[in-house]
């Protein structure tokens, strides 16, 4: 089944946070002093069950959804993770499942385990592999070697093609862009340089320090000779770019909003369904997962929520963010 929304964009993907909570305190995304020891996190009879994310699953997969991402907070503190992920795996439609980590925890085991699951690919993020700005940035005591000694296992347990995210920040690491695609060169590794965005509303978010998508080409460049390269799918992000037989990519949803073909979800830890990173507004289907509803009724919900969908927040924010203050879902909360 094919659910189109107010700009026939279909519902192709979900983006599930399994966890509102993480062991890095990154300062764009869960700045220390809000992210503190009396900071409340979700407790576990508010976050949704595997059960209850997998009868989700299993209705979006009925209305199209055919790529899954597992997120967080930092999915890999979910336990059993991976017994979820083999669930998913056998979704009827679900043709991809994916997951973005900060990486600390990819033990080989860990690397192992997500890859007998059925997990398809990894998403790392990593900002610098300057020891002092990685600390910096990630707000942890973390170095950046336990990053690459978890992007090392997963590829020992067979991940190929694993993608790097480093959002860029004017004068804090906009100095790492080459050592970053130089040190993944030839790794079967995908570096992304990310654009700092306005999400949430902790982070104090200031165009000034974007470095966007012109500036990060500029800077890579000088250095080598880029070729654009086409989208592996209709709705990616990334664009991508060839440089010396290796390729990068860029996502740069501040410069060039890519809302168009948007098909993707998002749901919370705690069931609540956004229609878009940046919406104001959410949709409570935990209530209805754990009321009575069939799946049909449940389904029927689904449905006239996606038809109603106009959200295009990166093409508008020019016009509507920079007037006025909303309030808006944290990275942490929603997973990116
Ligand atoms: P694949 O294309 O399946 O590899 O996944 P992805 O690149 O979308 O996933 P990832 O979690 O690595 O996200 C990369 C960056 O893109 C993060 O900063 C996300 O917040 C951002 N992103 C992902 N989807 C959207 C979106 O729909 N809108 C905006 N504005 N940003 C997004
Ligand atoms: N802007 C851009 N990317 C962000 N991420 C987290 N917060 C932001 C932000 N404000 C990235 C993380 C992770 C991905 C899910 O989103 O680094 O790689
Ligand atoms: Fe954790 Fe990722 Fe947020 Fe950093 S960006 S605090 S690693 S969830
Ligand atoms: Fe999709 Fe909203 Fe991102 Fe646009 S801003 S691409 S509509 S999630």
């Amino acid at each position: 089944m094919n659910i189109t929304d107010k700009f026939s964009r279909k519902l192709r993907d979900v983006r599930i946070s399994v966890t509102d909570r993480c062991n890095f305190r990154c300062s764009y995304c869960m700045p220390k002093d809000i992210y503190d020891s009396n900071y409340k996190f979700f407790k576990k009879t508010e976050i949704l069950s595997f059960e209850e994310i997998i009868r989700l699953t299993k209705i979006l997969a009925d209305l199209g959804v055919k790529k899954v991402r597992l997120t967080g907070g930092e999915p890999l503190l979910r336990k059993n993770i991976h017994v979820l992920i083999s669930h998913i795996k056998n979704i009827k439609g679900i043709a991809d499942i994916s997951m973005t980590t900060n990486g600390v925890l990819l033990s080989e085991k860990k690397a192992f385990l997500l890859k007998e699951s059925g997990l398809n690919r990894l998403t790392v993020s990593l900002d610098s592999l300057d020891k002092g700005r990685f600390r910096e940035i990630s707000g942890s005591n973390y170095v950046p070697d336990d990053v690459l000694i978890g992007i090392e296992n997963a590829k020992k347990a067979g991940f190929h093609n694993i993608k790097i995210n480093m959002v860029v920040k004017k004068n804090v690491n906009n100095q790492d862009i080459i050592p970053m695609l130089e040190n993944f060169y030839g790794s079967d590794c995908i570096v992304r340089f990310i654009e700092f965005m306005d999400v949430g509303n902790v982070n104090f978010w200031n165009k000034n320090e974007v470095i966007s998508l012109e500036n990060i080409l500029s800077v890579i460049s000088k250095k080598y000779n880029i070729k654009s390269l086409k989208k592996n799918y209709t709705s990616e992000v990334a664009k991508r770019w060839s440089f010396s037989g290796g390729e990068f990519g860029v996502i740069s949803s501040i410069s060039n909003p890519f809302c168009g073909d948007c098909s993707r979800i998002r749901l919370t830890a705690e069931g609540k369904l956004f229609t878009c990173l940046f919406a104001e507004k959410s949709h409570d289907i935990k209530s209805l997962i754990r009321s009575s509803k069939s799946d049909v009724e449940i389904k029927n919900y689904l449905t006239s929520m996606w038809s109603a969908r106009d959200d295009r927040y990166s093409e508008t924010r020019t016009t509507s963010v920079d007037s006025k203050i909303i309030k808006k879902a944290e990275m942490s909360y929603i997973g990116g």
